[in-house]
């Protein structure tokens, strides 16, 4: 189990040129996400003490911020969007089918953190809606079945060397 009490010297390294008057928080924060895949607990005292602040300002932003991860992300992350010409082509009914394949609802992960779901906004590739983003890459048009099948082959690779 991880320490959470205890700052990793390459934390404290990352870090080292913050300044209370030149902080950028938002930019900070994916600094750490890119280093370390979200945001672990140790960085919050940290960042209070260099920024001058509270723990509890530094854990607001974290949480406002739904593009900064709090846990260690899945292997696989499925982004569902949630914009407007993907809701017009049904894409709830896909957001619903894919939490019960995989068990789960938006921004959580599976136990074995093979997959995760998350909520995005348009990026301006509506052509494709109504879609998820595989890691990244958009995948649709979609049906409510080709979502169901597409969540049972990633849940079907956990356990799978
Ligand atoms: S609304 Fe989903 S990509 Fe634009």
């Amino acid at each position: 189990m991880t320490d959470t009490t205890k700052t990793p010297p390459e934390l404290e390294q990352l870090l080292a040129d913050l300044k209370p008057d030149n902080a950028d928080l938002l930019a900070v924060l994916h600094r750490i996400q890119d280093a370390y895949g979200y945001v672990p607990p140790q960085a919050i005292p940290l960042l209070a003490e260099k920024l001058h602040t509270t723990p509890a300002m530094i854990y607001g932003a974290i949480s406002f911020y739904s593009e900064i991860r709090r846990e260690p992300p899945a292997r696989t992350t499925i982004s569902w969007c949630s914009g407007p010409a993907c809701r017009l082509k049904g894409s709830e009914n896909m957001r619903r089918a894919l939490e019960a394949v995989l068990g789960i609802g938006l921004e959580e992960s599976t136990d074995d953190k093979a997959v995760g779901l998350h909520l995005v906004q348009c990026d301006g590739t509506c052509a494709l809606a109504p879609l998820v983003r595989l890691d990244g890459h958009p995948k649709g048009p979609l049906t409510v079945s080709e979502a169901i099948r597409l969540a049972r082959e990633l849940k079907g690779k956990e356990g799978q060397p």
